[in-house]
């Protein structure tokens, strides 16, 4: 498969792995770029830049293919070390940053100088337009139906998706509710160079996470994921549980008055305990409504060998008949 992101990033399929918490770690990225995709490290899932290195030498032993990190601008008043973590990934030569969050344009001069190519995730067009004009070599365009952040908008892939075709000239890739072939095809078909997935990540054999995270997704349905934290401008989808449904009714109750300690103890901290320990009820964790349709756990290799198969029989086969 030929794409501008293919391309771009030198890469045999033009399906990327979304920068993920505690999810984003050496076994799941390698395991991506193994199978022709892009693999990303999710570098505030390591609590140092030093950390944030040996993972990415750790990554390396696995693959020599082309990998990526994940570095997402949260909205907090202590900021990680962004200019550490940035300062590793010049040294380690990576060749590919994802960008997500706030605005990266403190960083991007730093990144290009050294060949970088910068692909900023967003949920709006005037955010991808932004992204455009600041020097990002491509964007990747996340719609409402996304896991984790999607913006406050509530604009859904299918019309986003051609926006974004119609408002970008560089090259632009599908994110949120993408699963198989079909998505592939769609998203091609709606203008995008290609797809970005997260939860469908999550429940692969490599996934680095335990097998009840997992297992959660792979009975979840559609109807499944809750919005929360949309008072405090910062809205993320998760599965619903215990917790979530706890938070939802603070909220509910508290309305413009509520604050981050009021759901802190469901929020804060809770990926060790979920990702790591396999407490899936314990807090809030990011998941996309594509839950609905994943209902197996293959390795890497066999989903994306998989969704390549099937776009390309849909595109020659099905598309092909109809016209
Ligand atoms: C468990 C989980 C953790 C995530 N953590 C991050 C993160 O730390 N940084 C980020 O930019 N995106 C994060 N995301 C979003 C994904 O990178 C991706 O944009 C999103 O999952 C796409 O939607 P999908 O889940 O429908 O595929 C996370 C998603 C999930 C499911």
């Amino acid at each position: 498969m030929q794409t501008r992101i293919t391309q771009l990033f030198g890469i045999q399929y033009p399906i990327m792995q979304g920068g993920m918490h505690y999810v984003g770690k050496a076994e799941l990225a390698s395991a991506v770029s193994e199978a022709g995709g892009m693999g990303i490290l999710t570098a505030l899932t390591q609590r140092t830049p030093a950390d944030l290195a040996a993972e990415i030498d750790r990554c390396r032993a696995m693959t020599d293919k082309p990998f990526g990190v994940n570095l997402t601008f949260l909205p907090v008043v202590n900021a990680p070390d962004y200019p550490g973590y940035v300062q590793v990934i010049l040294d380690k030569g990576v060749p590919v940053v994802e960008t997500a969050g706030n605005n990266p344009v403190e960083y991007l001069p730093m990144l290009k100088a050294a060949g970088v190519k910068v692909i900023h995730k967003c949920t709006a067009i005037r955010h991808a337009l932004k992204a455009q004009a600041i020097g990002c070599d491509a964007v990747s365009v996340d719609g409402f139906e996304c896991g984790g952040h999607p913006g406050e908008d509530d604009v859904p892939g299918l019309i986003l998706l051609p926006l974004a075709a119609k408002a970008l000239s560089i090259p632009f890739i599908a994110s949120g509710g993408m699963a198989d072939g079909r998505s592939l095809v769609a998203a091609l078909a709606l203008g995008a160079d290609g797809i970005n997935m997260g939860t469908r990540f999550v429940a692969t054999r490599e996934a680095p996470v335990h097998d009840r995270v997992k297992q959660a997704i792979v009975q979840a349905g559609e109807r499944d994921t809750r919005l929360i934290m949309r008072a405090l401008r910062n809205t993320e989808r998760v599965l619903r549980n215990p917790a979530v449904d706890r938070i939802v009714d603070v909220e509910l109750a508290l309305g413009d008055d509520v604050r981050f300690e009021h759901i802190a103890e469901h929020v804060a901290g809770v990926y060790h305990r979920v990702m790591v320990e396999g407490e899936v009820e314990s807090g809030a964790w990011s998941c996309g409504m594509v839950a609905g349709l994943i209902d197996d756990v293959p390795t890497v290799r066999d989903l994306i060998d998989r969704i390549v198969d099937e776009a390309r029989a849909i595109a020659t086969e099905r598309l092909k008949a109809v016209f």
